[in-house]
């Protein structure tokens, strides 16, 4: 019952294109039908009309001639209602009396005059009577003929007639249906799949849709929207070039602050003036990271050159990432051990497997506490490869799990010096790539554990 109400409730939108064209189908064939009917009614009623009374003139004729005149046979109430049959009245010649009746109990008197006319015998639908006199015969003794017939009769025949005409169009009406049924189907499932097209961009490189089979009346809405794409595509790669060429421009300047700084370090008196001259790199340090964050993305922004993959041994890289970070490790005197239990290969571009492991394991050092310890393990789980980071660290907070792969999200309170790039860096590359990034909180102990999910499982 509930189901019920629920399928009425979906076909009835008064918003939907194909209720209202159902409607206005369903109202258009009602009235053909309709006015189809009336039509015939008054075509075919005056058909019959004619057409029966040519009948009852010929009975009376044949009746008028007969000399003895001939007796009528009798009729019961049944033909006289239901079948029409006509009542045959023999009047003697000065017509006061009634010879003979082939229906005795119609009392309808010898009309004056001659010819057609219509009369009513009392107030019931069935009293009204079509009634022939048959004019007097040559010789003044020769008997009077009427002959009458039911008018409801006549009419029902002609109204049977003309519903009869209504019919077939009445019967176009579930063709017609299922005709525009299956239209406006086939119509809204090509619409559909245009907003799966859309619902399945990238909405950093969104494509053209495509046109093919797409119906003529939706083409010039999915062209208008295929030019918005291009000027987002447009818009898009120009603040990509606008990021990149920003970046580019401030590396050169920034490394040559970070010479100076360094060059300058010897000369800062002790004290309160080191202090500061510490913050001033660190800041450095820090604007030096973003920019290199910034490049990064810009670079995966680009349009996708098909960059060579290789067949990278996933051990060795992974020794390179951290004895890259070991200066980092070093600063903040964080333990760094390495385990390799499986050497897994993966045909990939070395750069973009650097990007994942690199931030990863970045994120572990900068995270975990002063003196802490990061562990990065390389082994299998259930026949899959995987790489896991492990820091004892905060973690993240399980609210905004979701959101640390957003560019620029950081942790409220996160340790300084990260931009909040980095994860979403390693996630497109490891998209890319046929990889996954898990996050996990540790549950033994604080610390968060980033696992990597490589594609093939492991080799050797
Ligand atoms: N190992 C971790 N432990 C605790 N918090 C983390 C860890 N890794 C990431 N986060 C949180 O997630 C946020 C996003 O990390 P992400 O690497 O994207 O940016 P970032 O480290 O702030 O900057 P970037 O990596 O660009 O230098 C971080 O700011 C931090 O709050
Ligand atoms: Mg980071």
């Amino acid at each position: 019952m509930k189901d019920g109400a629920a399928q009425a409730g979906r076909w009835w939108r008064p918003h939907s294109l194909r209720t209202q064209l159902l409607l206005w189908l369903i109202t258009l064939h009602l009235v053909g039908a309709v006015v189809t009917a009336w039509f015939s009614f008054l075509a075919y009623g005056n058909l019959v009309h004619n057409a029966l009374d040519d009948q009852m003139r010929l009975v009376a004729e044949s009746y008028a001639g007969g000399d003895p005149p001939k007796i009528p046979r009798a009729v019961d109430s049944e033909a006289a209602f239901t079948r029409g049959a006509f009542v045959v009245q023999i009047w003697s010649a000065d017509g006061m009396a009634l010879r003979a009746s082939s229906y005795p109990a119609l009392t309808v008197p010898l009309q004056s005059g001659q010819g057609f006319r219509n009369l009513r015998t009392g107030t019931q639908s069935n009293a009204s009577w079509r009634v022939f006199t048959a004019e007097p015969g040559p010789r003044a003794d020769q008997p009077r003929v009427q002959v009458l017939q039911n008018e409801d009769y006549r009419r029902r025949r002609a109204l049977r007639r003309a519903l009869l005409e209504g019919l077939p169009i009445a019967l176009l009406l579930p063709a017609a249906l299922l005709m525009l049924w299956l239209i406006v189907s086939a119509a809204s499932r090509s619409l559909r799949g245009v907003a799966r097209d859309v619902a399945s961009q990238d909405e950093r490189s969104p494509t053209d849709l495509s046109l093919a089979r797409v119906p003529e009346e939706i083409a010039p809405l999915v062209g208008a929207f295929n030019h918005l794409l291009g000027r987002v595509r447009s818009a898009f790669a120009t603040q990509r070039r606008f990021v990149q060429d920003a970046a580019h421009e401030l590396r050169t300047p920034m490394a040559a602050i970070g010479l100076q700084i360094e060059n300058l370090r010897a000369h800062v008196p002790a004290g309160e003036a080191t202090d500061r001259f510490n913050q001033l790199e660190a800041g450095v340090t820090r604007a030096q990271h973003l920019i290199e964050q910034l490049l990064s993305l810009s670079r995966q922004d680009a349009p996708q050159r098909a960059m060579a993959r290789e067949a990278i041994d996933i051990e060795v890289l992974l020794r390179e990432s951290v004895s890259q970070l070991m200066v980092l490790a070093d600063a903040r005197r964080v333990d760094v051990g390495f385990e390799g239990s499986i050497t897994p290969v993966v045909f990939a571009p070395a750069a973009e497997l650097r990007s994942v492991f690199d931030n990863l394991i970045d994120n572990a050092l900068r995270y975990a506490p002063e003196g802490g310890v990061v562990d990065v393990r390389l082994h299998e789980i259930e026949g899959h490869a995987v790489v896991d980071v492990l820091d004892n660290g905060p973690g993240i907070p399980e609210a905004a799990m979701d959101r640390v792969f957003d560019r620029f999200f950081r942790v409220p309170g996160a340790a300084a010096g990260g931009s909040g790039l980095g994860l979403a860096i390693a996630q497109t590359a490891a998209e890319r790539n046929g990889m996954r990034i898990e996050l996990r909180n540790r549950g033994n102990g604080p610390g968060l554990m980033a696992r990597v999910h490589l594609p093939l499982p492991p080799a050797g």
